[in-house]
């Protein structure tokens, strides 16, 4: 049985008379550009993550870029982050002519390993951006007191983290800005490209607010200058109706990893996702490590069984950052992970059928090594 690695297609047919509609909404109205929509996601958005400001931005990679810019971070200033990420986590550091410094990340989360954090601190040291990967946040008490000490900015990159909590506080509402990706992939997914930044600051919020219109105090006067990113007002309505039942996906989400759990709890030459017992996951992507993962994932794509590695190549290894002279060897956890992490398929639209084949075939793999 060919199981897709995700699709958006089926929660479509199964509620298109509530997308539809929401769509036409706009369409009729002619909003288009910051409309309607886009400011009631955003209070839903705040209420359901109990924080006081979020503004909506055209994808992760800009709210990552305008939430670092609305910090402060400029040419010349360090921000500690993880090399075991989605690219845009740095380039949105280089992007703004800071220079990104790596930590190691935490064998078991593979998130950035505050102790790691720590050592790097510099008198050039601007900010923290740690990163939650896949299903629990990073380790914020430690990283927060970091930050705190040391009188750094903390920008969480919670693009893959909407709902995880640390503590019972939602990811993203812990540091200055938290940035959300709306990836149509991601927990909470539009049907296109789409982003949020959140913020207990007002003084935060209203810089991020004239940034995604070219820095515009009003109409044509800008006081800096910023960039057009604004978040799209079909995509908000998409995202409204996707957040009324958002508890209920992550239910089918964490039900799908627990018959993952069980299924493939007893191969040995597997390591199953591990959960910090201050986080109370999501799974965005059901990650497991092994050392057989190249032949795994060849078997799996034989088998038209949807699979992904995230992610192949550490950032400090990428050729683009090579002028941060960094070399292989550097960061052995990140490297390590890149090479024996491998996900599986998990979206709530997934059948039970579906799961089980999956298992069936990571059992029938590792069975037939003899
Ligand atoms: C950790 C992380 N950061 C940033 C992004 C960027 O988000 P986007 O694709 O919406 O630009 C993503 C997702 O793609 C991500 O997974």
């Amino acid at each position: 049985m060919a199981v897709p690695f995700f699709t958006g297609v089926r929660e479509y047919q199964r509620k298109k008379g509530l997308f539809d509609k929401a769509m036409e909404e706009v369409l009729l109205r002619g909003d288009y550009i910051l409309g309607r929509d886009v400011s009631a996601l955003e209070e839903e958005v705040e209420a359901y993550l109990d924080v006081p400001y979020a503004v909506g931005l055209a994808s992760g990679s800009d709210a990552l870029l305008l939430g670092l810019h609305a910090l402060g971070v400029g040419p010349g200033d360090e921000v500690i982050t993880s090399p075991f990420t989605f690219f845009a986590s740095v380039s949105a550091i280089t992007r703004l002519g800071a220079v990104p410094v790596f930590a190691d990340i935490d064998p078991e989360t593979f998130n950035l390993d505050p102790v790691r954090a720590a050592e790097k601190i510099s008198p050039k040291t601007k900010a923290i951006l740690p990163v939650h990967l896949f299903t629990q946040t990073a380790e914020m008490g430690p990283l927060l007191s970091l930050a705190e000490q040391n009188g750094l900015a903390l920008l969480e990159d919670a693009a893959e983290a909407f709902g995880m909590s640390y503590r019972s506080r939602k990811a993203g509402t812990l540091g200055d800005i938290g940035i959300f990706s709306f990836y149509p992939t991601k927990t909470l997914g539009a049907y296109g490209d789409a982003g949020m930044a959140v913020t207990h600051s007002e003084e935060l919020a209203q810089r991020l607010r004239s940034l995604r219109r070219h820095g515009e105090s009003r109409r044509y006067f800008h006081s800096e200058v910023g960039y057009n990113s604004r978040l799209d007002t079909l995509q908000a309505a998409v995202l409204r109706v996707k957040l009324q039942t958002i508890d209920e996906d992550i239910q089918a989400r964490a039900a799908i990893a627990s018959s993952y759990n069980t299924g493939l709890n007893n191969i040995q030459e597997i390591r199953l996702p591990v959960i910090k017992p201050e986080c109370d996951p999501v799974y965005y992507v059901y990650s497991l490590i092994t050392s057989y993962r190249d032949d795994l994932k060849s078997y799996l794509d034989e088998k038209e069984i949807g699979n992904a590695i995230y992610y192949p190549l550490p950032l400090h290894l990428q050729e683009c950052f090579s002028f941060l002279g960094y070399s292989e060897g550097d960061f052995p956890v990140a490297e390590q992970t890149a090479r024996s992490i491998l996900a599986l398929p998990i979206f709530p639209d997934m059948t039970g059928e579906e799961t089980e084949a999956v298992i069936e075939a990571i059992r029938t793999f590792f069975n037939t090594l003899g």
